[in-house]
């Protein structure tokens, strides 16, 4: 879901070049008729054109285009968005509220990924048991959200273990989250859990922050589950390194995707948003949540983060997620170990969301 071919990004660049020179519709469309049928996806010209043509404001044009290729689930998304909003404008700024968050988390979709999830951390803790001179054990967990996840692996690790309690140490820049997840995993760990919660994104803790973590030493393990992908390349790398000197094992389990290195407007960056998040709303679409459930999860989460990524520049993108084999390079690029990828949800028997583990020296 993340590749297009040298020719087929030659090809697509010429809509790019003729919506940049207000090319009228009508031309655009002749275009992307004819080099629909250069690409192996035969349709996504009219996509790619689409989405071009919303960031430039041209919405009547735009949903014409969306509308040439409403049999793809992105694409019919958009065009009622664009029908009902008038405007290419995210609705709202994502997680601001947790509901639309917490819809999604009823779809097969995250509950297969969350299942693997807690697997997979049940597997590294089986193979790396806590720290042998500790009494309680620490574990630092970056961006819990309700912290329902956190819960799920604590309780599973615990009984493993025979841990007698935990220390978590939750790193998250909204105070809601932390309150949220602090109350849900006292109330659902089964063993004595102290918790202690630093606001701020990861990537910018502060030297007292850093120091208060340090205090807690050792972590036996960080966990970041979908949190560490809100930062370009440039800034994952220095995160990697500073997780590094607080524990020597990572588990990172995100999405998939292309986000991060594609510039704005480029091929690569539209075909990866229109297709990964048309598979991400295809369930949220089959949930059995009210239709207007169904339209805040959708139009306040995937949909605002996709009109996020399409219409920002690099450096102002809020999500950057990225494919394995690039975490695999920045992982080393900061000095970890990298083992492979487990796949927790497939699409077309490739990984669609994944968990892998970066380990540094003892
Ligand atoms: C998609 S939720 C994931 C929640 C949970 N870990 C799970 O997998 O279900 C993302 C979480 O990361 C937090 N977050 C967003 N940006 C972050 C950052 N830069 N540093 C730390 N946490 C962040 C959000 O507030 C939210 O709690």
């Amino acid at each position: 879901m993340n590749n297009l071919k040298p020719n087929e990004v030659y090809q697509l660049n010429r809509i790019k070049e003729a919506i940049l020179n207000n090319t009228p519709f009508d031309d655009v469309l002749k275009l992307c008729e004819e080099i629909n049928p250069t690409i192996d996806d035969p349709e996504f010209a009219y996509t790619y054109a689409a989405c071009l043509l919303a960031t430039k404001d041209r919405i009547e044009d735009a949903m014409r285009m969306f509308f040439k290729n409403r049999e793809d689930l992105f694409c019919s998304i958009m065009y009622d968005y664009l029908k009902e909003i008038g405007a290419f404008e995210m609705v709202s700024k994502v997680f601001k509220s947790a509901k639309p968050y917490h819809i999604y988390t009823q779809t097969p979709l995250y509950q297969t990924h969350e299942k693997g999830v807690v697997e997979n951390i049940c597997n590294f803790a089986k193979n790396n048991p806590p720290p042998e001179s500790e009494s309680l054990v620490t574990i630092l967990d970056i961006g819990p959200g309700d912290g329902e996840l956190t819960a799920q692996y604590v309780n599973k690790i615990a009984s493993l273990h025979n841990l007698k309690s935990i220390r978590l140490v939750f790193v998250d820049p909204f105070e809601e989250e932390l309150k949220a997840a602090e109350e849900n995993c006292k109330e659902k760990i089964s063993i004595p859990c102290e918790v202690i919660g630093i606001c701020s994104k990861i990537q910018e803790i502060t030297p007292e922050q850093i120091a208060r973590i340090r205090q807690v030493a050792p972590i036996w393990f960080v966990n970041a589950a979908l949190s560490v992908h809100h930062m370009p390349r440039e800034v994952k790398i220095p995160m990697l390194k500073q997780m590094k000197a607080f524990s020597s094992k990572f588990i990172l389990s995100e999405v998939n995707w292309n986000h991060d290195l594609p510039e704005k407007d480029s091929p690569e960056l539209i075909y990866s948003v229109a297709k990964n998040y048309g598979i991400f709303c295809r369930d949220i679409l089959n949930l059995p949540v009210s239709e207007e459930d169904r339209k805040l999860c959708l139009y306040h989460f995937p949909i605002d983060e996709a009109i996020n990524i399409i219409k920002q520049e690099r450096p102002n993108r809020i999500d950057y997620h990225t494919t394995i084999e690039e975490w695999k390079k920045i992982a080393h690029e900061a000095g970890y170990l990298v083992h492979d990828p487990v796949a927790t949800y497939l699409y077309e028997d490739k990984p669609f969301l994944f968990v892998m583990g970066f380990y540094g020296n003892e």
